[in-house]
């Protein structure tokens, strides 16, 4: 069963010099892993301004490195905009980004919701244009550690709301007359706040158990049944094994380590040879 591993840089490295050298250790590393090309996906996330020099690279790389393990590499953004273009001063809609070569979307990320005060409504917006555009959605979901400390329970009815809400719609969604197909289009990563950046990553086995309930839940509001959900919070080349030797557990949403080519390549060797 192939995995998929997603590099969310945030606002980082700072020059385009450094992203590029990045992109191109990630992309040797992949390359250069031995297992079987399908046992794991990257998906590499850089912040929107450097997206088109290093899918400049990426065409590159496809070209002279031929197939192999660069055809499972693949580029995402970190956000996108709910209007396809118009008087939206700073803001990018999804056709801009595929003409850039741009696959997948990061979508209602925690710190857009906490810094950008983005709400579900908006988020849903993106997600029914995003998926209506073609761009395959990584959609973010996880609860504040409030609720958490309230119980697994309460984290859960949490998070049903917000599918309920950020998936509203999506149903009957059509792109090009064409009813969208949920499972190969939607991705939902699990994302508890408390786990985000703090090295307080959630025991493996209550993520998958939490993997288990959105993959469920979603169905209801997309019709699909086996949406791949992803951990996120703190995986890190020790620990990310212990997240996907579960079933219902597709991958990871990776920040702070998907910043270093080394710990990120270890990590796409581990999860390739598991
Ligand atoms: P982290 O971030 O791996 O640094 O905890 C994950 C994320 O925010 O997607």
């Amino acid at each position: 069963m192939h995995k998929l591993l997603v590099a969310n840089w945030k606002e980082n490295p700072k020059t385009e010099l450094r992203a590029l050298k990045l992109f191109k250790e990630i992309a040797a590393a992949k390359r250069g892993a031995t297992n079987d090309t399908n046992a794991v996906d990257v998906i590499i996330c850089p912040p929107f301004i450097y997206l088109e020099e290093i899918a400049r690279s990426f065409r590159k790389l496809s070209v002279s490195g031929g197939a192999g393990g660069t055809k499972y590499l693949a580029l995402g953004a970190q956000d996108v905009f709910w209007e396809e273009r118009g008087a939206f001063t700073g803001e990018i809609g999804p056709n801009m980004l595929r003409s850039l070569g741009v696959r997948y979307v990061i979508i209602g990320h925690s710190e857009r919701r906490r810094d950008f005060k983005e709400t579900d409504g908006m988020i849903n917006k993106k997600v029914l244009l995003a998926l209506r555009d073609g761009l395959k959605v990584i959609l973010c979901v996880g609860e504040p550690p409030a609720i958490r400390k309230k119980g697994i329970a309460a984290a859960k009815s949490f998070i049903k709301n917000q599918l309920k809400s950020d998936l509203a719609g999506l149903k009957n969604l059509r792109s090009g007359g064409a009813r969208i197909n949920a499972q190969s289009s939607l991705i939902i990563a699990y994302e508890p706040i408390w786990a985000i950046g703090t090295g307080k990553n959630d025991n493996p086995e209550d993520a998958a158990a939490m993997a288990d309930f959105i993959k469920k839940t979603a169905s209801v509001y997309f019709a699909a049944k086996e949406i791949d959900v992803l951990y996120g919070g703190s995986v890190n080349s020790k620990n990310v094994l212990d997240y996907v030797q579960y079933k219902s557990i597709s991958g990871a949403l990776v920040g702070g380590a998907s910043l270093k080519s080394a710990e990120f390549g270890t990590m796409i060797a581990r999860v390739g040879d598991r």
